[in-house]
Parts: C-alpha cells; sequence; structure tokens
C-alpha cells in the first residue's frame, strides 16, 4: 500500500467577480504551462460561456472546459454541474470537426441533467434576468430529489463513465475550471441575482469526491473593470455613460450564452479584496489590460465611496498591487489582456 493517495496534485480556477472575466483563456493558457492530465468542469452548466481566440476564429466552449485545446487532456463533467443533453451532444459534435475528442470527454453518472420542461419553466419569464438554460429547475430538481442522472439519459451512454477511481494516481495533475463567478455564489452573491450553484474552491473538491489534501495552486481570474449581466440594476456602482459605452464596445462586453449586453462598473477593490481572501486566491490574473489602456483611462472604487484615479497605467498597477500585497491572500498579480499575450 502507498502511504501517499494523493499528491498536491490539484489546481483550481476561479472567476472572483460575477464571470466573463476570461476563465476559458486563462485556463488554456495555464494548460499549456502544467500539461494536465484531467481539465474539468465542476460546477454550472450551459449557462456558462467559455470563449477563446484561436488565430481569427472564436470558440465558446459550455459544457465543455479549455481542455478540448490539448489533445492529450482529459475533460470530466462532475457531480457539482447540469448537464442538457441535446446542446451538450451538439457542443461535442461542434468541437469534433475542429479538435480529436474521442476518448476524451466523460461526464459522471451522478451528474444532472436539464430537461425541455426544466428550460420552459425559465422561458417566459425570469426575475433575476437568468441565461434560460433551465440550470436553476434542474438544480432544483436534484435538491428536491426529483432529477434524472445522466446514468438515466440513453443519449449521453457513450460518455457516461465512473471515473472516481482514476484520481489518486501519483503525478496525475487535474485543473479545476470554474465556471460563473464568485458574486453570483448561490451563498456568497447578492442573493436571488445568483447563479444555482457553487463557486468556492472546494467545491471543485466536492464535486469530485476528493480530498482537500490535494490542493496545490488556487488561480484567479477578474477583470481592470467590473461587468454583471442579469435583472439586478445599480449592481456596480456609478459610471459615466460615455466610459460604460466605451468599455462594452471596446471590451466586446456581451454575453457569450445570451449576448445582452453586459453591464459596466469601474474595478471595485473592496469586493476584490473580499472575493480572493474568502477562496483564497494564490495567482491573480486581471484581464482587459488592453481595453483601458486604449482608453487611456485608470481608475478603481477604492472603497463604495472613493473613487481613485490614475495618470499612468504603472501607478495603477502599482497601486493595485501594493493593496493586495498587504490586505490580501494574493501572492502574485498578472495584468493580462490581448496585447500582453494572454
Ligand atoms: P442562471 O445561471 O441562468 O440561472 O442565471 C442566474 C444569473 O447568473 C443571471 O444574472 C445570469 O446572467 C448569471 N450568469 C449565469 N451564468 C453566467 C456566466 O457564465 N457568466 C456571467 N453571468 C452568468
Ligand atoms: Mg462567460
Amino acid at each position: 500500500m502507498s502511504s501517499t493517495y494523493f499528491d498536491r496534485n490539484v489546481d483550481v480556477l476561479i472567476d472572483v467577480q460575477f464571470g466573463d472575466c476570461g476563465k476559458g483563456k486563462i485556463s488554456k493558457a495555464l494548460i499549456e504551462q502544467n500539461q494536465y492530465h484531467f481539465v474539468n468542469k465542476w460546477n454550472g452548466g450551459p449557462n456558462a460561456g467559455h470563449a477563446v481566440w484561436i488565430g481569427d476564429k472564436k470558440f465558446t466552449a459550455h459544457h465543455l472546459t479549455s481542455g478540448i485545446y490539448d489533445p492529450n487532456a482529459i475533460i470530466l463533467i462532475g457531480r457539482g454541474c447540469v448537464v442538457d443533453p441535446g446542446k451538450f451532444l451538439d457542443e461535442v459534435e461542434h468541437f469534433s470537426k475542429h479538435f480529436n475528442l474521442d476518448g476524451r470527454v466523460f461526464i459522471h453518472p451522478a451528474t444532472h441533467v436539464i430537461g425541455w420542461f426544466h428550460k420552459n419553466e425559465e422561458r417566459d419569464e425570469s426575475k433575476i434576468g437568468t441565461t434560460r438554460t433551465g440550470v436553476g429547475p434542474a438544480m432544483s430538481a436534484k435538491y428536491r430529489r426529483t432529477g434524472r442522472r445522466a446514468e438515466d439519459v440513453p443519449e449521453l451512454s457513450e460518455f457516461v463513465v465512473d471515473f472516481d477511481s482514476w484520481f489518486g494516481v501519483r503525478n496525475r495533475t487535474m485543473l479545476m475550471e470554474g465556471s460563473q463567478g464568485w458574486w453570483l455564489d448561490i451563498d456568497h452573491g447578492f442573493y436571488p441575482y445568483v447563479t444555482s450553484s457553487h463557486m468556492h474552491p472546494a467545491h471543485a473538491f466536492t464535486s469530485f469526491g476528493i480530498p482537500l489534501s490535494g490542493l496545490r495552486t488556487i488561480y484567479g481570474v477578474g477583470k481592470v473593470y467590473e461587468t454583471y449581466v442579469g435583472a439586478q440594476k445599480g449592481m456596480l456602482g456609478s459610471i459615466e455613460h460615455h466610459e460604460e459605452h466605451a468599455i462594452r464596445e471596446l471590451g466586446q462586453e456581451y454575453g457569450e450564452t445570451t449576448g445582452r449586453p453586459r453591464d459596466i462598473g469601474y474595478l471595485n477593490m473592496e469586493r476584490l479584496i473580499e472575493a480572493v481572501n474568502r477562496t483564497g486566491v494564490d495567482v491573480l490574473y486581471l484581464n482587459k489590460m488592453d481595453v483601458l489602456e486604449e482608453l487611456g483611462m485608470f481608475n478603481f472604487w477604492y472603497d463604495a465611496n472613493e473613487l481613485r484615479y490614475f495618470d499612468t497605467v504603472e501607478e495603477f498597477q502599482e497601486e493595485i498591487r501594493s493593496i493586495l500585497d498587504n490586505f490580501s491572500t494574493v501572492k502574485e498579480v498578472i495584468f493580462s489582456g490581448n496585447k500582453h499575450g494572454i
């Protein structure tokens, strides 16, 4: 018997704002760096949309992870997710035209599925502005214990595998790619303007039934400004209309899943610090730096009453680094954006 069941071989990637911070792209970069065996989805469902540019072609994954883009990576979908069988099969077929996915995508048998009636439930009215993909109703059914699981869906049988025994093998690394964002968490977000799953890195472990002792690094992704899409107005604080417009257009801030324009706000440092400290982020990527650089607009909310302005990108970055250094778990901040390679 080996005394070491699990190495520290699990990295977790989470969004520290309201989703849409570029996890797909950061995940792809981390996969290139670390060559994970598994790149897993542990929360959310077809409400998610992870966009990645390859050359001049844009790919958007909903059920799958950026493991798609590494021919050696295996993609596992864990119990904490919900799957829309039709959309999942379409997505696999779509990506298979460009990437070889044979024997690389698996769903845990206990993962719940979305039925047409779940989507119908959201079709006409959604007070909180959901993506109308049936995620909330399917999650409700799961907890009501009336749900249907992947193991009972014949169309999915090719993909449904009990992969629990694949873990605990030495040197098998994995990236747990999160969906949505911290402030959309069912327990920690602005209820009821939240989604129906959990965002805390601990849930990556419960989703797969593996010990927390496997944790290696927590990567966080945010943006140098904030966006939110949903029915709650004024969530992000005040911003000049022309600035909101400029950021939305330059940053292409429209929902990947629904096409809805995203609300825009300045970076909120208080909220950022709370999110990274509650989740324990080690390395933080702040995306879309190129957008603010092009606009020459550098400011953030220090707290709800104080908007700080900076003349240069260097001063802006230095102040963010120094605040995070003094008040947070973050050990490294990486400003990213298209111009910055990642
Ligand atoms: P639901 O997840 O479709 O139930 O939507 C609940 C809330 O979460 C709405 O405000 C959605 O816009 C938001 N939401 C869900 N998934 C995402 C995502 O991947 N990115 C950004 N917002 C999301
Ligand atoms: Mg998205």
